[in-house]
């Protein structure tokens, strides 16, 4: 099994830096969705943000993909391209935001979340908000000593004993220095499987829940992953540290998301206090997600 890295305090600090970074970015983005704008704009919105925060956006020319953030709008799952696509109300959209700062040979902090445009259908609020709970349940999981199946098992039962599905296919990833690195984490699994947890691990947990069947297709633009029942999908993601006592959310938001933690209906778990830790003497203390 590869190794996983864990973190120095100082590298600490830079994904505490670039975690805040890709936090704003989506909070950012939050303000300006309303029915009418399009994927692009959101795309222009994230490109531009993030250079003038002196960072780069980590999906753009990654593995060939073109534009600089991830938007997945109604049955796609992940990975979907910006294009000039009006959103309307009704539509939920995913808006996967991952930076590096420093741009060059900098940390990454990923984030996501689902937003909702105008007023949504009644299946789109219920997955949406399975989703964004699951990704509370599996961040309460996060200890030193904890598996890694402990934190799929725990998302898994949630969803599924909601109705929903858990996609298979795309998992949450080790992130420090390198976007997408061991260990791998399944948003479904078996307790008391898998690597052990350690202090000093950086790692995203990001289930997609879909409404229906958990399985995929590709589309031929060879990047936008969508259910293949057709069926509605919905994620959000942090980026997460292990520490002594539990975990820091290095992506926690410092306010609600608007068009999304503000609605009535959000099902708003422990992270959402949006009160940061206190400053920390050391990196063996922390407050957050557990
Ligand atoms: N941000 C996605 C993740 O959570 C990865 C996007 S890769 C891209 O891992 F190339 F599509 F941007
Ligand atoms: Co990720
Ligand atoms: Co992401």
């Amino acid at each position: 099994m590869a190794s996983v890295r864990t973190l120095s305090s100082r590298d600490i600090q830079s994904m505490r830096d670039v975690g805040r970074l890709a936090a704003d970015t989506l909070l950012m983005v939050g303000d300006h969705l309303q029915p009418g704008i399009t994927t692009e704009d959101i795309n222009v919105l994230v490109h531009e943000y993030t250079i003038a925060a002196g960072a780069r956006p980590a999906p753009l020319n990654y593995r060939g993909f073109p534009k600089s953030v991830c938007t997945s709008v109604n049955h796609v799952v992940c990975h979907g391209i910006p294009a000039p696509m009006t959103l309307e109300s009704g539509d939920i959209i995913n808006v996967d935001v991952t930076s590096v700062l420093p741009a060059r040979n900098g940390w990454f902090g990923d984030t996501s979340a689902t937003f909702y445009i105008g007023t949504p259908p009644p299946l789109a609020r219920h997955v949406t908000e399975i989703a964004r709970e699951s990704l509370e349940v599996g961040i309460a999981v996060v200890r030193p000593g904890a598996r890694v199946g402990d934190i799929g098992h725990a998302i898994q039962s949630f969803a599924e004993a909601k109705g929903c599905s858990v996609v298979r296919d795309y998992t949450g990833h080790g992130i420090h220095r390198v976007f997408h690195d061991a260990p791998s984490i399944p948003h479904y699994g078996t307790p008391g499987t898998g690597i052990i947890l350690k202090k000093g691990m950086t790692f995203t947990i990001e289930p997609m829940i879909n409404i229906g069947h958990w399985a995929v297709d590709h589309l031929d633009d060879d990047w936008t992953v969508v259910t293949r029942d057709g069926s509605l999908s919905a994620q959000f993601e942090h980026t997460i540290l292990v520490t002594k006592g539990g975990c820091e959310v290095l992506t926690r938001r410092s306010r609600p998301l608007k068009n999304s933690e503000d609605v009535e209906w959000a099902r708003l778990g422990p992270l959402a206090s949006f009160v940061p830790p206190a400053p920390q003497a050391s990196d063996s203390t922390n407050a957050t997600g557990a």
